[in-house]
């Protein structure tokens, strides 16, 4: 017989909080990828088990060996993406969540976890000054917030249009307009495609190749729209840098032309909360919706990510989920299934509600400013070194750089950057990614978690840079640059 038992419980219990103690203050000293990662990794391949081994024996494999296959997502080296780290509050209402094993999806699966939910996202709403009469809800991350919200604005417009989109499909519709900046997210570009609105819609108006808006340009694509109802996606906080679309000027343009205006904010809302940012989104409560990352410089636990709109009837056209055997919408307890793609859905509201709990508006804007400090630091240290050279300007937490000695051409110093990007990986000490930027390659560190200390910059910019001189000498050698 080898059905699960309760026996099993306290010792694979006993066992995996000694192991998550372990691997929590690990954090500090361990590399962000291992070498053998790879290998590790495909060590866990193999056929079905007939007979199982035990759970604590098939932990001790996971935790064991496993954790060498894993990165460092919540250690103080990783500034890859715009990864954030896990507050202690948020990690432990996370587990306690997957103990408890709650539904969020209506007010009887989860008393308490769609309570959370809906406190912490008016405790959001409060921390980022939007409105506390809009809707928000819970969602895996900041594409699916962005699908919800672009849902609700198809709602919108298809309901401008005579039509109910969720209804009756996009048939005998015209074309949606969707008008951006070229900082526009790829995720905004995957979800209009998985909503049917397009990829290929979306009109950029962009004043040069960093993406930046032209708002003379956009402003006449707004005239050029004669008044038909159309979706605006305002950026704030693009990739590559950090930086911000005019925010309180694309709103206000939008609004005059009656369009539905959202604003991508999956880490750059975060701005709102410190003196020193705020006047980058300013304007934002003026949206019709708003996307936010919780698992980014909130330092929530992946995954998830919060979606606001003004107007819950769209969220609930856009969604409706309805059978005999499920709440009524008429039922006045909130169901969030039914204004969210997830019918069956995780409470994370726990971890969110348990951040927020614990650390209070001043705990965020105190890790938000940590990491500002970082980014600058790491700016002046890139100013003072010779063999590096800044790109652009750092508003926010990403610093977009190249490592650049001099005297080497610019397409040889595409390559070095690269190949300093792959390095990084199989070195394993820091870990942060490269991008274009003006067609050319570029390091681009984020900083966005509260565990990262100043030498852990110090050590990123240490690393790259002998990394660098390694990846030159051998281009030099092999080319004769
Ligand atoms: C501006 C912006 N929007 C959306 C996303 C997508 O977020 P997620 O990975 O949480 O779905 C990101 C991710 O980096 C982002 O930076």
């Amino acid at each position: 017989m080898s059905m699960p038992r309760r026996s099993e419980f306290d010792p694979v219990l006993d066992f995996v909080a000694e192991a998550c103690k372990r691997l929590v203050h690990d954090m500090d000293d361990r590399p962000v990828l291992y070498p053998d990662a790879d290998a590790v990794a495909r060590s866990f391949d193999g056929p079905l088990p007939e007979a199982g081994v035990g759970a604590v024996p098939a932990l001790r494999n996971l935790v064991d060996d496993g954790w060498r296959a894993t990165m460092a997502v919540p250690g103080p080296r990783n500034f890859h993406f715009v990864m954030g780290g896990t507050t202690p509050a948020s990690l432990g209402a996370d587990l306690v969540a997957t103990m408890l094993d709650q539904v969020a999806y209506t007010w009887i699966t989860s008393p308490l976890g769609v309570q959370l939910e809906l406190t912490a996202l008016r405790w959001l709403q409060q921390l980022f000054g939007l409105p506390e009469a809009w809707t928000g809800v819970m969602v895996t991350g900041a594409s699916m917030a962005n699908f919800v919200c672009y849902a609700t604005a198809r709602q919108w417009w298809g309901e401008r249009h005579g039509v109910d989109p969720a209804a009756d499909g996009m048939h005998g519709l015209p074309p949606m307009p969707v008008l951006t900046s070229g900082f526009v997210h790829a995720s905004t570009l995957k979800t209009l495609g998985m909503l049917g609105i397009g990829r290929r819609q979306v009109q950029t108006f962009a004043a040069d190749e960093t993406g930046r808006l032209d708002l003379d340009a956009f402003r006449e694509g707004l005239a050029a729209l004669g008044g038909a109802p159309a979706l605006v996606v305002v950026n704030a906080g693009e990739v590559n840098t950090g930086a911000f679309d005019p925010v309180a000027d694309m709103v206000e343009l939008a609004r005059a032309h009656g369009c539905w205006v959202h604003v991508d904010g999956a880490f750059g809302l975060f701005a709102r909360v410190s003196q020193r940012t705020a006047h980058l989104v300013a304007g934002v409560q003026h949206a019709d919706s708003v996307t936010v990352d919780g698992h980014k410089w909130l330092n929530v636990p992946y995954d998830v990510g919060y979606a606001f709109t003004r107007d819950h009837g769209l969220m609930a056209r856009a969604f409706r989920y309805t059978a005999d055997y499920l709440p009524s919408p008429d039922d006045p307890r909130p169901t969030l299934g039914a204004i969210s793609p997830e019918s069956s859905r995780r409470a994370r509201g726990l971890a969110t509600w348990a951040t927020l709990a614990a650390y209070g508006r001043d705990g965020v804007r105190d890790l938000v400013e940590h990491t500002l400090d970082l980014a600058q630091h790491c700016a002046a240290q890139v100013d003072a070194a010779p063999d590096l050279v800044r790109n652009a300007d750092v508003p926010l937490n990403i610093v977009c750089f190249r490592f650049d000695p001099g005297e080497v051409s610019a397409d040889v110093l595409d390559e070095v950057n690269a190949r300093i990007g792959e390095a990084l990986i199989t070195d394993g000490r820091v870990l942060a990614g490269t991008t274009q930027y003006r067609s050319r390659t570029a390091q681009r560190p984020a900083f966005s978690s509260w565990r990262t200390r100043t030498e852990d910059v110090d050590l990123y910019l240490e690393v790259v840079r002998e990394l660098g001189h390694e990846i030159l000498a051998s281009v030099r050698s092999h080319q004769r640059v």
